[in-house]
């Protein structure tokens, strides 16, 4: 049973009652208004920002073109449609990792301009100073470990990540230090499930699994491949709750059909004829 009601605001600190509780979070990307709105009456815990908005809204072929400016962009929208939910919005790639302060001030215009409550890095003791910072000026963050896209030239593709005894290890690390950062929880993607379970039995704060099994405090997937609408072969992990790609494109060749038919529009969808003046 969910300890807080549909209408409580989701907050950090909530979050981390929710593990406490044992309360699984359920969170999943938005980019836009009208989503924003359907997955918060829908009863959605968090709505990430994501930079996979570069592939999914703006068709990329990665997250990497991925700027500040898009994040902020669809950051205003998603805000304008949200109530209950977490908002948090992705860093894009190498605004964060070169220069603390810079790292700091863009970090801050998501929460300031866009109306953030958080940001989320992807990295682990690389980025903590970094984590620190943000933190010192109340920015709350959240972590991502594991397939970090940022990383898919140097990682070598979209794999499984922490196979090895050596990456697990490094893996377990990386959350202890981000914990010890002050990250309010930590994203863990394309992970071993019984490394996922273990990280989440190590450290304090919420994880949120994607692809990484059961044994995490929530789980976070792209919305778009949830609802069957972005690719026809999604990863291994998504699971799909509707085929919103074959809803749209029967309505859409119906209407095509009935437009080039005449049966479209009919008299109910016209106005009336407008009043003449009798003489
Ligand atoms: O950008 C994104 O959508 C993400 C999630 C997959 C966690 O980082």
């Amino acid at each position: 049973m969910s300890p807080f009601t549909a209408t409580d605001k989701v907050t950090t600190t909530k979050l981390l009652e929710m593990k406490q509780k044992g309360v699984k979070i359920a969170a999943l990307t938005c980019y836009d208004y009208t989503s924003a709105r359907l997955l918060n009456d829908a009863g959605v815990d968090v709505l990430l920002v994501g930079d996979s908005l570069g592939m999914v809204m703006l068709g990329y072929e990665n997250t990497l073109p991925v700027t500040v400016e898009e994040i902020l962009h669809h950051t205003k929208a998603v805000k304008r449609g949200n109530g209950r939910a977490l908002l948090v919005a992705d860093m894009p790639y190498l605004s964060y990792e070169l220069d603390i302060k810079e790292a700091v001030r863009n970090a801050g215009r998501l929460i300031k301009e866009g109306g953030a409550e958080a940001v989320k890095l992807e990295g682990g003791l690389e980025i903590s100073v970094a984590v620190k910072e943000m933190i010192k000026v109340n920015i709350p963050v959240m972590g991502h470990l594991g397939l970090t896209p940022q990383a898919i030239n140097r990682l070598g593709g979209y794999k499984v990540q922490g196979r090895k005894p050596q990456d697990a290890e490094k893996m377990l690390t990386d959350a202890k230090v981000l914990e010890g950062a002050g990250v309010f929880a930590i994203v863990l993607e394309a992970v071993p499930a019984d490394l996922a379970r273990e990280i989440t039995k190590r450290v304090s704060v919420p994880t949120i699994g994607i692809g990484a099994g059961p044994n995490v405090d929530g789980q976070i997937l792209v919305a778009q491949d949830m609802l069957g609408l972005y690719s026809e072969n999604p990863p291994k992990f998504v699971k799909r709750y509707a085929n919103l790609r074959e809803t749209v494109s029967k309505a859409v060749s119906t209407y095509c059909a009935e437009v080039r038919d005449g049966k479209f529009p009919q008299p109910e969808h016209a106005y009336a004829p407008a009043a003449t003046k009798s003489k």
